[in-house]
């Protein structure tokens, strides 16, 4: 044997000849990121197992092209009310409508994310699984619809498509992949990288006046063991507690009093307040019920369901359930985001929230946010909660330090424009901020007023411009000063700038989006498709960014 040839080389059967990387094509529709982060960790167990993948976000999709693919994999988000994420619309739309593509030829599989507290759990997904198939291309496994505690399904899922799409090796040449190692390792790692670390809280004060209507609670976090390297624009999830008074009520309502373990894990594990239609079957499941039974098969579960939660169904369908019934019931206590309101390069190891309390009644009951509230009424100074980064890159101040921004948000919006502001002060960047800022009442709800004044002294913010909705008869909203500035608002975008939006999603985004493309309209005389484009153009080279709620 030749010097430094291992023996082993000599004798070892001529290696079948590589089969050239099969590609793939991974389709996602993100909103918080989820999707995305997915995408991510399929691509890289895919490139493990022989295949090319390329990684593709809705809001760059060319839909003619997917007619090209040969395999293709799509997870996607469901939004609100079975809507697509705000940048997968015009995709999804393009997808659904005459002019898609025919796809025979195409191999593919869907996931999907939602949230069954929703009535249209994952309606983005299915229709996508259906018109995929409708076009033409052939499904080789079946979908998948996750809840908000998607890791485990959608580890599995990513495993048998990647079998699946795998094609079948010529006899004699078995190629054997240990898919189910792979991505063990693979989800180890991706959630090495976002553990929940515990934190202290260090600072709790509510922003609005004692005599406002709300309640937004300004939370300082300290890391003991350095903070995360987070970037202004991306949110933090936080583990909440039960409220324990409700905790209580079910306990009762179901003949459980006295069973310690079940009350703590009531607290801290399952989500008790949810109510899906999902939530239901399983409760007829566990209790055999025939009156719940009956609403199931009424077809009216779903109008009941509005405003409702749990307990509304243990109480108005009694049974006897047991601790395990209950786990059966509920679903795991899920995390809830939040953009963080500050710059690690101002506040050191700490990260701070802004958070408003969320009180309603229903039903002749007073509901209360699980998140919200458990961080207003039951988490004070020197408390500790449990917290986990949540990216999120499409939120990004301009790579450019000298690019102007214009930021829109009103109530709790304004929190990612406080990191934001930090961090164009912390590190002198020459570029011009503008805030646009709404609340009900100037006297109560002015979140942050002393820091925007100061901002604007240091120059760190250039303008603000604020909407108090409530001061006068009739309502003004940020859209509306956004309007009346709309000539030096084109302007600065004209310039280059980027804008960004946080905040509510179901109303106010929209009617931001809407007024921009009028204030275009009217600047420049274009006619409505024109001033759409214009708006369109924006959003496709990423400079009109929205983080909303
Ligand atoms: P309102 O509660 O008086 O209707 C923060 O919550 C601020 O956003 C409040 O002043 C609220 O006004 C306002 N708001 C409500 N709907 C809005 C919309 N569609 N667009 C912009 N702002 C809105």
């Amino acid at each position: 044997a030749a010097a430094g040839v291992p023996a082993a080389a000599e004798t070892a059967q001529p290696a079948a000849p590589p089969r050239a990387a099969e590609p793939l094509t991974i389709l996602f529709a993100s909103e918080s990121g989820n999707s995305e982060k997915l995408a991510g960790d399929i691509a890289k167990l895919a490139r493990k197992n022989g295949f090319k993948p390329r990684v593709v976000d809705f809001a760059d999709l060319d839909v003619a092209s997917l007619a090209r693919e040969k395999r293709l994999v799509a997870i996607a988000a469901t939004w609100g009310e079975g809507e697509p994420p705000a940048r997968a619309v015009r995709a999804y739309g393009e997808l659904l409508g005459d002019g898609a593509p025919r796809l025979e030829g195409v191999e593919f599989g869907v996931l999907s994310l939602g949230d069954t507290s929703y009535a249209e759990f994952c309606a983005v997904g299915k229709r996508l699984d259906a018109r995929l198939e409708e076009l033409g291309a052939r499904r080789v496994l079946p979908r998948v619809d996750c809840d908000l505690d998607f890791d485990a399904p959608a580890a599995a899922w990513i495993k048998d498509a990647l079998k699946a799409l795998t094609p079948a090796e010529p006899a004699g040449n078995v190629v054997s992949v240990d898919f189910a190692r792979a991505a063990g390792a693979e989800a180890e790692e991706a959630e090495l990288s976002r553990e929940p670390v515990t934190v202290e809280v260090i600072e709790h004060v509510n922003l609005n006046s004692s005599r406002s209507d709300k309640e937004t609670i300004h939370l300082a976090l300290a890391f003991e063991d350095g903070a995360p390297a987070y970037e202004p624009g991306d949110s933090l999830e936080l583990y909440p507690e039960n409220d324990p008074a409700l905790v209580d009520e079910i306990l009762a309502a179901t003949g459980l009093q006295g069973d310690a373990a079940l009350r703590q894990a009531l607290l801290a594990e399952r989500d008790v307040t949810t109510l899906s239609a999902a939530t239901i079957e399983r409760f007829v499941k566990a209790t055999g019920h025939v009156e719940a039974r009956r609403l199931i098969d009424s077809g009216e579960a779903r109008a009941w369901i509005e405003g409702r939660h749990l307990i509304d169904l243990i109480e108005t369908y009694p049974a006897a359930l047991t601790a395990q019934h209950l786990a059966d019931i509920t679903r795991p206590l899920p995390p809830r985001a939040y953009s963080i309101a500050s710059s690690r390069r101002e506040v050191g190891d700490e990260a701070h929230l802004t958070i408003a309390a969320v009180r309603y009644a229903t039903h002749g009951r007073d509901r209360a946010g699980v998140a919200s509230v458990h961080v207003a009424d039951r988490i004070r100074t020197g408390a500790r909660l449990r917290v986990r980064m949540k990216p999120n890159k499409h939120f990004r101040l301009p790579k450019d330090p000298a690019t102007d921004i214009i930021m829109v948000g009103p109530g709790t919006g304004v929190a990612p424009f406080r990191a934001f502001v930090q961090e164009r002060r912390a590190s002198e960047a020459p570029g011009r901020s503008w805030l646009f800022f709404g609340d009900r009442h100037f006297t109560h709800d002015f979140l942050y007023q002393l820091e925007w004044q100061e901002a604007l002294e240091d120059r760190s913010l250039t303008r603000i411009d604020v909407a108090f909705s409530r001061d006068q008869p009739e309502k003004v909203y940020v859209q509306d000063r956004l309007w009346e500035r709309r000539r030096e608002v084109v302007e600065w975008l004209e310039g280059g700038a980027h804008l960004y939006v946080c905040g509510d999603a179901k109303a106010m985004a929209k009617d931001v989006r809407a007024t921009l493309v009028r204030a275009y309209a009217d600047v420049r005389g274009l006619a409505p498709e024109a001033a759409e484009a214009a708006v369109a153009g924006l959003e496709r080279n990423h400079r009109y960014q929205q983080d909303v709620y």
